[in-house]
């Protein structure tokens, strides 16, 4: 059902801090900052050759990634995003073999203008994961 991994995100305290560990120390292509207040996060994507990196800084009080961070101040993978033809299709899948969606189950349009949906790390080997559909 999966297809190719869209991203994988990291959540920091510092968007500016982290971008210039991506530019300087280890020389990626780093991508301007974007709001995304329907989300509660401040994003930079970063393009490598096969993937992204998506980097998050929460946005407003009650930012989805405030309590990660609170539990690991210095960042850390959040979550990781892969590709699905049709995410209906996958969603329903998913639900029939008892997964959790997060949320209530609805596509929301995503970081690329792209439907998306959460799935619950307890049933994804301790990681959040994301749907796209592409
Ligand atoms: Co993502």
């Amino acid at each position: 059902m999966i297809g190719r991994l869209n991203h994988v995100a990291i959540a920091v305290k510092d968007l500016e801090k982290a971008s210039g560990v991506y530019k300087n120390a280890l020389g990626a292509k780093v991508g301007a900052p974007t709001e995304q207040p329907e989300h509660g996060v401040k994003v930079v994507f970063i393009e490598l050759p096969n993937t992204k990196i998506e980097l998050l800084e929460p946005l407003g009080e009650a930012s989805p990634i405030a309590k990660f961070l609170e539990k690991s101040p210095d960042g850390g993978i959040h979550h990781v995003c892969y590709e699905v033809d049709d995410i209906i299709a996958a969603r329903d899948q998913l639900k029939a073999q008892g997964a959790r969606v997060l949320g209530d189950g609805t596509p929301k349009i995503g970081a690329h203008g792209k439907p998306v949906l959460f799935l619950h790390p307890k049933d994804f080997c301790g990681t959040l994961v994301e749907l796209e559909q592409v």
